[in-house]
């Protein structure tokens, strides 16, 4: 059994996205900027977690994230595929509820190991990801109605104003704004954790300002600076101001912002099911197409 250990804190996500930003490709599940965001977009969820990573010194060769109680988020460092059985043995002991995981189609060895060891393909009707990327080469401008603002995070800098934008984005679902409102646990304090995360960078967090001063919409950029590719993570609007072309606008201006600062593509993970269609009709709206989707799998849990 190689060495591993049991995550600890800040650190050690840093340290997991050490092998997600060295294994990196349109072919990887994860980017740098989806462990940070899902880390720390709430405070204090490290109990629900159960995280291990898997040294060679101080390189992290695998690490293996449970969410949920039974879905796992997992790297394997390609070198280094023998430690799969290690996560999964791991997994499979520690996890309280069924097992599910992920595969993307464009990986059929992954698709394999999965189900080697068990795991059988969900079909469409469940929830899954879609994987959509855009270059940078032809970006349109930033069209917003009259008295709307495209800012930057460098330019708003109050993490209060920023997070209550979030919660307004994501108290109501697209298309179903007339439901009761749901309520993020998104907060000022778990967003200064968020923009304390590496690589957040403020000139790559956009918002878009109502002319009453409301940040009407967000869109929040992760660049990987070694492969060009920044990550969208999250994008919302206000349901107050939604179809307005405004959702289209701050991921537009933050995209220049990307392509200004040296980014070479841009990737998103919406909904891929017929299940919440909207944002994946966003994204198509502004430039991306769909390059792989997930494929979930799942185990029932051995007694
Ligand atoms: C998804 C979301 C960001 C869209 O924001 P928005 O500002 O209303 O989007 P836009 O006005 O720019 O619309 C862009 C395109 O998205 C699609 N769209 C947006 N809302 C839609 C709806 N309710 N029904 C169908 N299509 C819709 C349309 O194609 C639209 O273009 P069109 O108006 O020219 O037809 C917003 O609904 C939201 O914040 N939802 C909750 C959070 C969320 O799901 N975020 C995305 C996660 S990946």
């Amino acid at each position: 059994m190689p060495p591993f250990r049991d995550y600890a804190g800040p650190s050690d996500l840093r340290a997991m996205q050490g092998l997600t930003q060295r294994v990196w490709s349109e072919r990887s599940p994860f980017h740098i900027g989806n462990l940070a965001w899902e880390r720390f977009e709430h405070v204090g969820r490290d109990s629900e977690w159960p995280t291990r990573l898997w040294l060679e010194g101080d390189t992290v060769r695998a690490w293996g994230w449970i969410q949920d109680g039974g879905h796992l988020y997992f790297q394997i460092d390609p070198a280094r595929a023998d430690l799969f059985d290690d996560v999964f043995a791991w997994f499979e002991a520690t996890a309280t509820g069924d097992l599910t995981t992920v595969a993307l189609d464009n990986d059929p060895d992954g698709v394999a190991r999965l189900a080697g060891r068990g795991y059988r393909a969900l079909g469409e009707e469940h929830p899954f990801a879609l994987r959509m990327s855009r270059t940078l080469d032809d970006l349109p401008p930033v069209v917003l109605p009259g008295g709307f603002h495209a800012l930057s995070m460098a330019q708003v800098g109050d993490s209060e104003r920023r997070a209550l934008a979030h919660r307004n984005a994501w108290s109501r679902i697209a298309g179903r704004e007339a439901d009761p409102p749901g309520r993020s646990r998104v907060t000022g304090e778990s967003y200064r954790q968020v923009m304390a995360a590496w690589p957040y960078r403020p000139d790559l967090d956009w918002v878009i300002e109502a002319p009453d001063g409301r940040l009407a919409a967000n869109a929040c950029l992760w660049l990987d600076e070694v492969h060009g590719a920044g990550l969208f993570e999250p994008v919302g609007t206000d349901a107050d101001f939604r179809r307005l072309g405004l959702g289209q606008a701050v991921c537009l201006a933050a995209l220049h912002a990307l392509r200004a600062v040296g980014g070479r593509i841009a990737l998103v993970g919406p909904r891929g099911d017929d299940g919440y269609p909207v944002p994946r009709a966003l994204y198509a709206g502004v430039g991306f197409t769909a390059y792989a989707r997930d494929i979930v799998h799942a185990r029932k849990r051995l007694a």
